[in-house]
């Protein structure tokens, strides 16, 4: 598998442009990933409207003004269990990015009717919605752990897979078409363990649940680069994974705590040692892009680039890596850059990167 991380995602896109902007609902659009996707989407001189939906109107309230009251941008106080707020919203939408869950693992376990609620029954509402609305293209967002899942927010997500490539057969010969997008850990996203380990390094001491433990690791950038390009791909049933580098646990906690000691704490329940982006059963229909993978929903949607049988993509067997520096170099970048970070927030369209 040759190195990808560096690599963007070039946008095949033109159709959007040619049938005039688009508008996009962007659920979850007040989190990590909406707020970078809205920056990257309105630099962009496409002339979209965006509508965000989520439920709280602080976290609103705070980005209209951080994005300077955009007319661009809508906000929709919503809640993606009510179906009726969301058949609303999505009235004269061309393209749905669902992004709004549930996604703390251990809240998720607490809290499991809640998580099946926002992440499952979310989905298809979205999905029912989407359709009847007559929304063209529907891309969401899932995750690593709703492979093989050890713990319920895994399981929701992996759900919620399930109900967006079946979408499809939902839509029947209606217009709209689903996808996914399924990647690893988000850099610095809310919730991350960087803030966590940069109090830690403080005292001295970092804690670390197992010295073996891997992750897949990408910015919130690519995170939207990858969004857009597999947004401007759908056909319908796909699950697109990028391919991105693996880190060690304990090369992170290095790159942040110096100084400091690691101490191991025993893995959590709910917790993998590695995580899969790919299975081996999935593969038998997965086509190989070169810095992507594209699981189909029907084999003979496969292609020439099939990939090899029983290829298996995993965390631990990956064979693009991040060293200590090079971790610490990238948590330098977003750390530099105050429009990945969730706070504070100061919207300058001239100094957003291509
Ligand atoms: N961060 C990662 O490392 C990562 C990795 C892989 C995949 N993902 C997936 O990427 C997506 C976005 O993640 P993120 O990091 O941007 O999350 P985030 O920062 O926690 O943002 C979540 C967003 O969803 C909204 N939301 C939550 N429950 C909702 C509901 N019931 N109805 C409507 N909106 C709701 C939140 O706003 P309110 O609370 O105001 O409603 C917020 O805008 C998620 O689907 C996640 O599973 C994330």
């Amino acid at each position: 598998m040759r190195p990808a991380f560096c690599e963007t995602w070039q946008i095949a896109g033109g159709d959007e442009v040619e049938n005039g902007p688009p508008t996009i609902l962007l659920t979850g659009g007040t989190g990590t990933f909406g707020q970078a996707y809205v920056r990257r989407r309105l630099a962009g001189k496409n002339g979209e409207l965006i509508r965000i939906f989520s439920r709280d109107e602080m976290k609103q309230y705070e980005m209209a003004q951080a994005f300077g009251d955009d007319p661009r941008l809508r906000f929709f106080i919503g809640d993606v269990r009510d179906k009726e707020r969301l058949r609303r919203a999505m009235d004269g939408v061309d393209l749905v990015v669902h992004a709004a869950a549930m996604k703390h693992v251990p809240i998720c376990e607490f809290n499991p009717a809640e998580a099946v609620k926002t992440n499952v029954d979310g989905a298809q509402n979205v999905v029912d919605c989407s359709i009847d609305a007559a929304v063209s293209r529907v891309v969401a967002l899932s995750t690593d752990k709703a492979v093989n899942p050890v713990n319920l927010y895994g399981a929701t997500k992996l759900c919620a897979e399930k109900i967006f490539v079946h979408g499809n057969v939902y839509a029947g010969a209606r217009a709209t078409s689903f996808a996914c997008v399924r990647y690893g850990n988000v850099m610095a996203s809310r919730g991350s363990v960087i803030p966590l380990f940069r109090k830690q390094a403080q005292k001295g001491v970092l804690t670390i649940t197992d010295r073996r433990m891997t992750r897949f690791w990408l910015s919130v950038q690519q995170a939207v680069d990858f969004v857009d390009f597999a947004a401007s791909r759908v056909r319908g049933g796909e699950i697109f994974i990028p391919k991105i580098p693996s880190m060690r646990v304990i090369d992170l906690a290095k790159a942040i705590g110096r100084q400091a000691r690691i101490e191991e704490v025993g893995i959590r329940p709910g917790e993998k040692l590695h995580e899969i982006l790919m299975t081996a059963e999935e593969s038998a229909r997965a086509s190989d892009g070169g810095s992507y993978l594209v699981v189909h929903a029907k084999p003979e949607r496969v292609g020439r680039n099939r990939v090899a049988d029983g290829f298996i993509y995993t965390s631990d067997t990956n064979q693009e890596w991040l060293s200590v520096k090079k971790i610490r170099e990238l948590i330098g970048e977003v750390e530099r850059k105050p429009w990945v970070r969730r706070e504070p927030l100061t919207y300058a369209p001239a100094a957003v990167p291509a």
